[in-house]
């Protein structure tokens, strides 16, 4: 299965009871392994989390640091665009040129990389001194 494939897959478990907006995430590690994560709204509503969020807690916990590739699919009128703290969160664990796959449920799709995302991204080298 693609991992377009497997993001459309888990949007189906989205808890969206306040926006409606299903969104799905699927991640491939350095490792092989595909983690997946859907949005997750709450009541109070910055409670709430990504889809990537999700997928990039799913790779944590199961012991992958290194992303290879990502999908993330909305039934938008076009490719989802990750938000800018999920651009950031991405940017953690993959390299610049690391794929990504932004995709509408209606089959459009647009292929990008965490740098194109996330130009300029702040990352540990600033925190490094000489
Ligand atoms: N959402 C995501 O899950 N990922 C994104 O990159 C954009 C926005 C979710 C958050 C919220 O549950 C809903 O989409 C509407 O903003």
């Amino acid at each position: 299965m693609s991992l377009v494939e497997d993001a459309r897959h888990v949007r189906e478990n989205a808890y969206v009871p306040y926006s409606h907006f299903k969104v799905g995430a699927a991640i491939r590690a350095a490792s092989g392994a595909v983690y997946t994560g859907c949005n997750v709204e709450n009541a109070a509503f910055p409670e709430g989390t990504c889809a990537e969020a999700g997928a990039i807690a799913a790779m944590v916990a199961a012991g992958d640091t290194e992303i290879a590739e990502v999908a993330v699919i909305a039934d938008s009128p076009h490719p989802v665009s990750p938000c800018g703290g999920c651009r950031q969160k991405l940017a953690e664990f993959a390299r610049g040129d690391v794929p990504v796959t932004l995709a509408t449920v209606a089959g459009a799709t647009l292929e990008t990389t965490v740098s194109e995302l996330l130009p300029g991204v702040f990352d540990q080298s600033y925190m490094s001194r000489p």
